[in-house]
């Protein structure tokens, strides 16, 4: 069972000190991390080795959109820091998604590669903005559509649309949904939330949390706890 992490901690933090605070109170064996734009441009990939060789499995959180050599590039050299799993941008078209997926296939341990069909921050007024007159959920659908075709592994969504990802990719795509929230836990700024155990009901492969046990008075007791909700949600 404890190989069956679907939790990733979100280490929203600005620097490496704050971030190791928080890891070195957590059991590698529980959980998975993930280091976003901010962490890693502060700390830089000697961080990730770091936490790798502390035997985290690693979700590198850069969303690469570039040209597609660039971004193959980019995630191979991601992939060889030793990275459980990376993300670009589906919008960055077919051929990009190819091209990295292409990248990573001969590299060490080669990486989960998903990616980010329509960021949560937009809503249909700013996708119109941007030149997309389609409707949002459709787009998601469309993108979600060429990930697959890329050969990815799989899709961050809304643990909210996870349901209808699932029905509509079957089991082997991998859905990884932030806006968790444990019953009784403070939303903070996440106006859609779901319990952990209704994320998996629902169809999500991995949970992203952040502050529910980042912020918890005693991380390590927040992260068992979550854990053990999730064992409870597939018995
Ligand atoms: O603290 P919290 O659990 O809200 O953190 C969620 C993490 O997931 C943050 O790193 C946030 O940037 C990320 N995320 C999100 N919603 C998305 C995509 C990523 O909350 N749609």
């Amino acid at each position: 069972m404890k190989n069956d992490q679907k939790i990733i901690v979100a280490l929203d933090y600005q620097d490496a000190a704050s971030a190791l605070n928080l890891v070195n109170q957590l059991d590698p064996s529980l959980c998975r991390v993930k280091v976003g734009k901010e962490l890693f441009t502060s700390t830089g990939p000697k961080f990730v080795e770091q936490l790798t060789h502390a035997n985290f499995g690693v979700f590198l959180d850069l969303k690469f959109h570039d040209i597609p050599n660039t971004v193959a590039k980019a995630c191979s050299a991601a992939s060889n820091l030793g990275v459980w799993m990376l993300n670009v941008h589906a919008s960055g078209g077919l051929e990009m998604m190819q091209a990295a997926q292409q990248a990573i296939q001969n590299t060490n341990s080669k990486p989960l590669l998903i990616a980010v069909t329509v960021l949560t921050s937009m809503n249909q007024h700013s996708l119109n903005q941007i030149g997309i007159q389609t409707e949002l959920t459709t787009h998601v659908l469309n993108l979600a559509k060429l990930t697959k075709l890329a050969g990815l592994d799989g899709v961050v969504c809304s643990a909210l649309e996870a349901n209808m990802l699932r029905l509509q990719f079957g089991d082997d795509f991998c859905l990884v949904t932030p806006g968790i929230r444990p019953a009784n836990v403070n939303q903070d700024d996440q106006s859609r939330v779901v319990t952990p155990a209704d994320a998996l009901k629902n169809g999500s492969s991995y949970l992203v949390i952040g502050r529910p046990i980042t912020q918890a008075e005693n991380p390590q007791k927040a992260l068992e706890a979550i854990y053990n909700e999730c064992i409870s949600a597939k018995t």
